[in-house]
């Protein structure tokens, strides 16, 4: 082949590998869609689920657009609808059990009023914890659903095992300095810290950057994610980026703060980004065509669908 052959052929084999077959420009941005139609998500199952070409669908205190929050049946539906995760919002009791709340007082998603504080454990699992939910969506609404509980941590890790993934938060730390120890205590007792368990069966999600430093330091390979809660429009400089990265693998800011430069400022800073809490197709498509890598969402099936799962 003579000189001016080779250098033609070298010319086509780099201009594809820029542009791919299909003539698009490839961005340089793993996981970022190429296009408004493509939503494909199909994560392989070799991927590390921490990947960030893995997209992943955290069910918001479980599907809690279809059950009661924080519920075993949420968590259920969840797991049917094949989110990728379970996401638990953590309270402790006064004896000092961990139980899936969202709220510090269970008067919102129970038929009782008070401070999680103030009740022991059995005080908790005697209450109601659906009955609002009926009387909220009468559409959506279930007889069964007013025997429904609210679960300890151990009781979630109990009946879904090491199957599920699950996305922990730890709410107000700074009110119950021991629930990190506690987490871990029971983490432990459920065989989740073993050396085998894959990376990011569990991860850890809180606003306390305190907290999850505490984790850090006390079980280093649990994953953080720092959660964030901007006003108006999301913001941070690339060295406070570097600074989360020391000690998260990424952050989870409030969905309407995004901006397409901010998430793609994330991402360059090598962190995963998972907004809270995304409903709306538009949003998820919008959200996803800006490259974020997984995101809460009160309706799995729906977030599912927009994947093209
Ligand atoms: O944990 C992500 C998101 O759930 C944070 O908001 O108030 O629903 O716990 P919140
Ligand atoms: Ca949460």
């Amino acid at each position: 082949m003579k000189k001016k052959q080779h250098f033609l052929l070298w010319m086509c084999v780099f201009v594809m590998s820029m542009y791919g077959c299909s003539g698009a420009p490839v961005s340089k941005m793993k996981n970022a869609p190429q296009d408004e139609s493509a939503h494909v998500h199909a994560n392989k199952p070799e991927e590390d689920l921490l990947s960030p070409d893995r997209f992943l669908n955290i069910a918001h205190r479980g599907a809690s657009g279809y059950a009661p929050e924080h519920t075993l049946k949420a968590y259920e539906i969840a797991e049917k609808m094949q989110g990728d995760y379970i996401e638990i919002d953590l309270q402790m009791t006064k004896d000092g059990k961990l139980i899936a709340m969202h709220d510090d007082t269970v008067s919102r998603t129970t038929n009782s009023k008070g401070k999680v504080s103030d009740f022991s454990f059995s005080e908790v699992e005697a209450l109601d914890a659906g009955t609002w939910f009926n009387e909220e969506n009468p559409g959506l609404a279930q007889p069964a659903f007013n025997q429904l509980e609210v679960p300890s941590l151990e009781q979630i890790l109990d009946a879904f095992g090491t199957n599920a993934n699950y996305y922990i938060e730890t709410k107000k730390p700074e009110e119950n300095p021991t629930m990190v120890d506690e987490l871990l205590t029971v983490l432990k007792r459920r065989d989740l810290l073993d050396a085998d368990v894959p990376t990011g069966k569990v991860i850890i999600q809180s606003f306390s950057k305190k907290s999850l430093l505490e984790v850090q330091q006390k079980a280093p390979s649990l994953p953080r994610i720092q959660l964030m809660k901007f006003n108006g429009k999301a913001t941070l400089t690339d060295k406070e980026l570097a600074n989360i990265k020391q000690y998260a693998v990424g952050i989870g800011p409030n969905a309407s703060s995004l901006t397409k430069a901010f998430v793609q400022q994330a991402r360059k800073a090598g962190l995963l980004i998972h907004p809270y809490t995304v409903n709306e197709k538009a949003d998820m498509k919008r959200l996803i065509d800006w490259g974020v890598t997984g995101m809460f969402t009160n309706y799995p099936d729906r977030l599912n669908e927009v994947l093209g799962r």
